[in-house]
């Protein structure tokens, strides 16, 4: 632990340095027009691989965003871990609302301010840093490999086939990533699950064209009027989903279950308080770990229609849109679930509006393991570095790609992510506190150093 701190101290500077260099470009994987931008961090990744001293380092192109690989491979008899992540970001919109422009990193208050920060470029370099420094402190103690992603935030379907396509140069003992977030640093935890996905777009046609709301309106059915309609109708009073079979797959939790969940530190006049709520708002007979981490989810992610533009247009839209979002939790089946929305909003469609509705992505929520080595792993590599033993919690976030090495590779995951709620992710001003960032270099090594150990 000493040596590994000096190192740490020693190349502070730089250490930081590299992550803003990574965080300037604007790798937006959601539009095209920021493809070159793609290609040039995806050299940028692998050239910091090759620094570090990886092998076999490739970037390996795909029918999408390029895929970053590299590995040290130390002794065939140890075990091997396989690290993932993204370089892809989300798009920086609303641009007005950030403080300093969004691939501009600026630090604040001992915060790093970037699109990225945290999620993931924050967090998966702190595993290319923690190699380099076991590589330079001559303490690698198992096989590593590395794959991170420029997709995670469109779905990753390219990586998918990658996988498939790919097994035996994946074969590994364990997944670690570093993409999710912990309850504080003075409360150190560990997700032990992610919500799975699915995404859909929805379009309510009434008209053949805008109309004159006068001319027409109370003859002719609003469109944007029965959208909302139709997506309020889908929660009840008790703020459950209406969609008939929605929670026939749901494994509920056992009383001890949901007893160790509910023990985590948990403030809420702080949550309210952060996002300037005065009431909480969820399924009725369920605490707010549980709706984030336990329980599924429907939520209207985009909704436009009509004018929106300057000023008023009096206009009765011919078309209303939303982007709508379900979160799953096990056993539930992200295919199987957008079937069951897309019957039902059919069958809720009054007569006077057509509906279509457009999948987009998704992917299956997973429950990893709290009994393995790798976690046991974790678990140590927390205590020491953070002093105290980690919480495991459940993430209400996704990875899709999570349950697809499990069911390809047939390899779990250990979610070791440094990341807190508060740091924007998605949103205006994303944040990656600087001490976070040390606190991951220090702690990765220790995990692979007692995953080696307890293997
Ligand atoms: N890193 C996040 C997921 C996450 C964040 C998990 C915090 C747990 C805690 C990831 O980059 C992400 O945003 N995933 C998307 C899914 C994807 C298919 C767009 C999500 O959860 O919306
Ligand atoms: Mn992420
Ligand atoms: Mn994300």
């Amino acid at each position: 632990m000493e040596q590994i701190k000096q190192y740490v101290e020693q190349h502070k500077q730089r250490l930081l340095d590299e992550l803003f260099d990574l965080l300037r470009f604007p790798s937006v994987s959601a539009d095209p027009k920021y493809k070159q931008d793609i290609l040039k961090t995806a050299d940028f990744v692998a050239q910091k691989f090759r620094d570090a001293g990886a092998d076999k380092v490739e970037i390996c192109e795909t029918a999408g965003n390029p895929i970053v690989y590299g590995e040290k491979i130390i002794d065939t008899s140890k075990p091997t871990v396989l690290v993932y992540g993204h370089y892809d970001v989300q798009p920086p919109d609303p641009l007005e609302l950030w403080k300093t422009p969004p691939f501009e990193p600026t630090i604040r208050d001992g915060k790093i301010y970037a699109r990225g920060a945290c999620d993931d470029k924050g967090q998966f370099y702190m595993h290319v840093k923690a190699f380099e420094l076991m590589m330079q402190t001559n303490t690698l103690p198992c096989n590593i490999k590395f794959m991170i992603e420029g997709e995670e935030e469109v779905g990753s379907s390219n990586l998918s086939i990658f996988v498939k396509a790919n097994k035996e140069r994946l074969k590994a003992d364990v997944v670690l990533i570093s993409d999710t977030s912990m309850i504080s640093m003075e409360h150190p935890s560990l997700e032990t699950g992610l919500r799975g996905l699915s995404y859909l777009e929805v379009e309510v046609t009434g008209p053949n064209r805008d109309l004159h709301s006068g001319v027409y309106g109370g003859a002719v059915a609003n469109p944007a009027t029965i959208l909302a309609k139709m997506i309020a109708s889908m929660h009840d009073e008790n703020n459950h989903i209406t969609i008939p079979g929605f929670y026939d797959k749901v494994i509920d939790l056992t009383e001890a279950e949901r007893k160790a969940l509910n023990d985590a530190p948990y403030d809420e006049s702080e949550y309210k308080k952060d996002l300037e709520i005065d009431e909480l708002w969820g399924e009725k007979g369920y605490t707010t770990f549980e709706r984030t981490g336990t329980r599924p989810t429907l939520e209207v992610n985009g909704i436009w229609g009509g004018y929106i533009g300057e000023g008023a247009k009096t206009v009765l839209p011919s078309k209303a849109h939303a982007k709508i979002s379900m979160r799953l939790v096990p056993n539930q089946s992200s295919e199987e679930i957008t079937k069951l929305f897309t019957d039902h909003f059919e069958k809720i469609a009054p007569k006077s509006v057509k509906v279509k509705v457009t999948p987009h992505h998704g992917g299956e929520p997973v429950v990893t393991p709290t009994d393995s080595v790798a976690y046991r792993a974790a678990q140590k590599a927390i205590a020491e570095s953070f002093g105290k033993d980690p919480i495991p919690t459940r993430g209400g976030g996704s990875i899709p790609i999570v349950a697809l090495f499990e069911a390809e590779l047939g390899i779990k995951t250990v979610l070791m992510g440094f990341g807190l709620d508060s740091d924007a992710l998605h949103s205006p001003n994303e944040k990656y506190d600087i001490y976070n960032y040390y606190k991951g270099i220090e702690t990765i090594p220790l995990f692979h150093k007692y995953f080696a150990e307890l293997s």
